[in-house]
């Protein structure tokens, strides 16, 4: 199997270049905002729980976000792989996932960053907020506050995978095609 992480800080394009990359690896994407959204538009329990924090840019507990994840894991029992989009955010969510891939016989194949300045997210997030609908793209103060958590708690996961010698970086600022060129050269060598 082939299991990634990609990881960045908020408007980095993980979920630009997971489109790519399930097209071409043939992978199952796994973004926990996505299925956070996805909970909040169904409107259940957990949806309205998170999206109060969701909408203030404030990460969600990791018991909810592992949850899911433990689920779309075992609802996917046959897949060549998976593309980890938004998660790990936590020290604690990657420890959790290498226990629940570990109880499957897997592992994470590799991580790889996208490194973006905050001036370059802060402009990617507030223009794409004037149509995505997506309230914590809406102003400023929320987009620098997800940035905020970022460096609090998300950052540290780059350190947990280069304990592991899993740790890739690239830069995430051209267009979409170079850098998914960028990141095809690290995925090949997986
Ligand atoms: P989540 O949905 O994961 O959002 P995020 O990581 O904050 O940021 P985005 O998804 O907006 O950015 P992205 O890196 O995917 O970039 P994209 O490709 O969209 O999380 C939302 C919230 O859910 C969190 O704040 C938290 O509350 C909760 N949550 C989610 N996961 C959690 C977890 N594991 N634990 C706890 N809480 C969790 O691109 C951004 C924009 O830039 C787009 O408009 C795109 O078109 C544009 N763009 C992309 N690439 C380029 C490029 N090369 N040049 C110019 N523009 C580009
Ligand atoms: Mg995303």
């Amino acid at each position: 199997m082939l299991n990634l992480v990609l990881f960045g800080p908020p408007g980095a394009g993980k979920g630009t270049q997971s489109q790519n990359l399930i097209e071409k690896y043939g992978l199952i994407h796994l973004s926990t905002g996505d299925l956070l959204r996805g909970e909040i538009s169904n409107g259940t329990a957990l949806g309205l729980e998170a999206k109060k924090l969701m909408d203030e840019g404030i990460l969600v507990p990791d018991a909810v976000v592992i949850g899911m994840i433990s689920n779309k894991l075992d609802a996917n029992k046959d897949a060549k792989g998976f593309i980890f989009d938004g998660f790990p955010r936590t020290v604690a969510q990657a420890a959790a996932l290498d226990n629940l891939l570990t109880s499957k016989n897997q592992q994470i194949s590799g991580m790889i960053a996208l490194e973006v300045n905050d001036d370059e997210l802060l402009k990617r997030l507030l223009l794409r907020g004037k149509d995505s609908g997506r309230p914590d793209d809406a102003n400023p103060e929320v987009i620098s506050k997800r940035i905020k958590e970022y460096n609090d708690k998300t950052a540290p996961v780059a350190e947990f995978y280069k304990k592991q010698d899993k740790f890739n970086s690239i830069n995430g600022i051209g267009t979409v095609d170079e850098i998914f060129t960028a990141i095809c050269a690290i995925v090949d060598a997986y």
